[in-house]
This record gives structure tokens, C-alpha cells and sequence, in this order.
């Protein structure tokens, strides 16, 4: 069979365009009303796509003013997702750097035995400076040190998956034995970061283990994905950039000696789809037109870890200077030098650059028919730079919709994407191996 693409759809907001909330299309339901989420899962499952993916920052915004900063916890939030649908992928983000991994371990294999084997964990270690106030933490955790617990964090983590054998549970009412002791082992952890005994106070998973998503970018992050994400979020606005990073990762991967069809390459695209091409830029200056700069101001402060942008001018052409060394940045550094690239090649103003990021904040936007939008995926997907796409609509759901009935059904005629669910769970869409576990 020929190679397959894989689509996740990203949650965020009422779409990933900045000012998608004001706009009269976007869905009425209120963010914290679990109706919006069910009805974008049940539209996705429709549409066959792999899984959707719930984003979290473990602090409140302080631009809610102007920008609606409200969404649910994720794995309670996919809990109830479980339950009205039955087949897509369920992928929540947690943090290794403000969580423990003996909770963690057990809410994701909770969450996969609720859903019969369809939990995946985006794991972060949390870039928003502000989350450390939050969890006792008077400064940020630095980006080395994240990393560092980060790697230990998943030593523990899997070794709690595995501390049930598969056959651990014999549930026997005649001779009285519910469990094998010999199959169930604690693990002794004690390193720098974690002292953890074991073994989980839960059986092992439908899946073994969540299927594993990351979405580092820096060069600690690409090194923590090669060793352990089964898929990759990541952010270009340019196919060159997609293929260095799509070279560079299934090249560490292999060094590992991973097979390089065990991790998927996921870029965001967000795509305003229209009848004509005219139609999708109307629609996609719309919605430029309805976004508010200062709400961009804001985000791009964040995004440098709080750097002070308030006095630059909106309408003068930026300079590499009026940024922070992206080096020094301790929040998401991939992103920085993405934004400060942009500002070095293009020559652009603040206005021009917040209008740029408040498309899908970095990552791939585009404005076309159906046909273009399929002929870009399949393009990117042929040519090195995507196993797949972080589907990332700027408007939900209508945008959702539809990318589901008009864009998926020409590449299911072009052999490229599956015209019927053939596995059960996350693993099984993915063409992931489920890890082995306890040994005899
Ligand atoms: C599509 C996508 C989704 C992400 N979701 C989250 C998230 O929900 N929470 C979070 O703290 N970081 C999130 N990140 C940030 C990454 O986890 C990571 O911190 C970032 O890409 C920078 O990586 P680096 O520090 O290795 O450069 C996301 C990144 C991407 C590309």
C-alpha cells in the first residue's frame, strides 16, 4: 500500500486565528462548554483523521481583556471526549516540568483504558515563563534544566507503564487469585530529579503506553523527540525549513537505530479554504481585519519570555536588535528564532509581523481552493518535508468542515489518506509498534 498521510486536528480556541472568536461563522458555544470540544471530535472522526490534540500553559493570560484565554484541563476534558466517540485519537498535553510523573503514568493509562486504547501525551516542559509562580518556583526553570528532568521524567513514566506485566491480572473467582504478584514490580527509581518506588497502583494500558508526542524544536528538543516521540508538532512557514527539520530529526532518529516510520513529522497548517482563491484571501483578510495588534503585542512579549516590545512603533520596519538574543531566551527558543529570522529576511514592520503570527502564531498559513490546499499537503508530504499535518483550521468548526468535505476526499482519491478506519486504537492509526513491556 501506498504511503499514508497522517492528520491531527489541534484545538485552540474557536480557531487558531487570533480574532477567530469575534467572528460571526465561529461556533456560539461557550469555551468551557464540553458540547464545543464533542462537536469538533465527532466532525473530525467523520473526516477519519488520526486524533485531535488539546494544547495547555499552566497559567492565565494577562490579554483575556482582548483575547479569550479559556479552555478546559486536557485529560479530564478528553475523558468526557471518550465517551462520545469511538475511534479517534485522544492527545492531551502535560507537563514534565510542574507534574509528577507517578500522576501522570496514572491519569494517561486511565485515560487509555476509558478510551480503549486512544490516550497520546504531548509532553512539554512547559515554555510560559509565567506557570513557575504558580508552582513554587520564583524563577523559570531553565531550558537545559527542563530538558534534563524532562529525560528522567520519562525514564520514570515508562517504567511505571511497565511495572504491570500484560498478563499480570488473572481475575480467577474459582481459585481466588486476582493477580500475579511475580508480574507486577516496583521500579526503585532514585535520581537526580525523582525518587520514585513503584510500581503503579493500575494495570498496564490497551496500548502499553500512550502513544508519545513532542514538539521540541531547539536542539535539546529535537534530541529529546528522537529519543522518544512516536509523532512531532512543529512550526515552519516555509517548506525549506520543514525539510531541514524533517532531514535533521529522521537523522537522529536513525542514529538511535529507530526506525524512521515509527515517528511522524507533523507541521501546523492552517488553511482558509474558499470556492476560488479569490474567496479564501476575502475570507482570510476577514479575519485579518477582525485582529487587534495589542493582543499580538502581548503575545510576542510572552513568547520572549516577557520582553518589554510596548515602545516600538507599529508601522516602522523592525530590526534583528529591537529582539533579545533568542539564546538568552529561556521560553520557547525554537519559536524565537523563527520570529527573528522573519524579522532578518522579510524586512517587515511590527504590524506586518503580528499580522503574520496572528494567522496561526508561526506556523504554515495559506489561502486556496480545495485543490491547492491538497496539492501543498502532497507536495510537503512527497517531498521531505511531512508524514502528515497538525491540522490547525483558522476558524471552528465551518473551517474544519470544510477541509473534512472538500479537501479529504481528493486525497483519498489520490491513494494518499484512508477511506475507512482499519485499527481500533491511536497505535493502530499511527502504524506505531506497541512497546513490549515486562518480560518473562
Ligand atoms: C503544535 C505545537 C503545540 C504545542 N503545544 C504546547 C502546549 O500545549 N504547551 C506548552 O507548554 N508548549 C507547547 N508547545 C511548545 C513545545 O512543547 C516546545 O516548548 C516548543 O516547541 C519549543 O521547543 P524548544 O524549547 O525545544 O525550542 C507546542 C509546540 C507546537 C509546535
Amino acid at each position: 500500500m501506498k504511503r499514508q498521510l497522517h492528520f491531527n486536528l489541534f484545538i485552540n480556541s474557536r480557531g487558531h486565528h487570533e480574532a477567530s472568536w469575534r467572528h460571526p461563522d465561529a461556533s456560539p458555544l461557550a469555551l468551557s462548554d464540553i458540547r464545543y470540544y464533542q462537536d469538533l471530535a465527532t466532525r473530525a472522526e467523520a473526516g477519519l483523521f488520526d486524533s485531535i490534540f488539546l494544547a495547555d500553559q499552566l497559567a492565565a493570560r494577562d490579554d483575556v481583556e482582548r483575547a479569550p484565554r479559556v479552555w478546559l484541563e486536557p485529560i479530564t476534558a478528553l475523558g468526557a471526549l471518550a465517551m462520545t466517540t469511538s475511534r479517534i485519537g485522544l492527545i492531551a498535553t502535560a507537563s514534565t516540568t510542574y507534574t509528577e510523573p507517578y500522576n501522570l503514568a496514572r491519569q494517561f493509562a486511565s485515560l487509555d483504558f476509558i478510551s480503549s486504547g486512544r490516550a497520546g501525551w504531548n509532553i512539554v516542559t512547559s515554555w510560559s515563563a509565567p506557570a513557575a509562580a504558580n508552582y513554587g518556583d520564583d524563577a523559570q526553570v531553565s531550558h537545559a534544566e527542563r530538558y534534563a528532568r524532562a529525560e528522567e521524567f520519562m525514564q520514570v513514566a515508562k517504567g511505571l507503564w511497565d511495572s504491570w506485566a500484560d498478563d499480570a491480572i488473572v481475575d480467577d473467582r474459582e481459585s481466588g487469585i486476582y493477580a500475579r504478584p511475580d508480574r507486577i514490580r516496583p521500579i526503585n527509581h532514585k535520581g537526580d530529579f525523582y525518587k520514585v518506588a513503584g510500581p503503579l497502583n493500575m494495570p498496564r494500558g490497551p496500548q502499553g503506553r500512550p502513544v508519545l508526542v513532542q514538539a521540541g524544536s531547539s536542539d535539546t528538543g529535537r534530541r529529546f523527540a528522537a529519543r522518544h516521540a512516536e509523532a512531532v508538532f512543529t512550526a515552519h512557514m516555509e517548506k525549506a525549513t520543514a525539510q531541514a527539520f524533517y532531514k535533521d530529526l529522521k537523522g537522529l532518529v536513525a542514529e538511535l537505530g529507530r526506525p524512521a516510520d515509527q515517528i511522524h513529522i507533523l507541521p501546523g497548517l492552517s488553511a482558509v479554504i474558499g470556492s476560488t482563491e479569490a474567496e479564501a484571501q476575502r475570507m482570510a483578510q476577514d479575519l485579518n481585519d477582525l485582529a487587534d495588534p495589542e493582543v499580538g503585542r502581548k503575545r510576542l512579549s510572552s513568547r520572549f519570555g516577557g520582553h518589554d516590545f510596548s515602545h516600538l512603533p507599529l508601522d516602522t520596519p523592525l530590526k534583528p536588535e529591537d529582539f533579545p538574543d533568542p539564546s538568552t531566551v529561556q521560553a520557547a527558543r525554537s519559536r524565537t528564532e523563527l520570529i527573528v529570522g522573519l524579522v532578518r529576511n522579510e524586512g517587515l514592520t511590527l504590524r506586518q509581523l503580528l499580522s503574520k503570527l496572528a494567522g496561526a502564531r508561526g506556523h504554515f498559513t495559506f489561502a486556496g481552493t480545495p485543490e491547492q490546499v491538497a496539492d501543498l499537503i502532497e507536495d510537503w508530504f512527497t517531498n521531505g518535508a511531512a508524514d502528515g499535518f497538525n491540522i490547525m483550521p483558522p476558524l471552528l468548526p465551518p473551517m474544519l468542515q470544510t477541509f473534512v468535505d472538500e479537501v479529504i476526499p481528493i486525497l483519498q482519491k489520490r491513494g494518499l489518506f484512508r477511506t475507512e478506519y482499519e485499527g481500533e486504537t491511536l497505535r493502530e492509526h499511527y502504524g506505531l509498534k506497541r512497546p513490549e513491556g515486562m518480560r518473562p
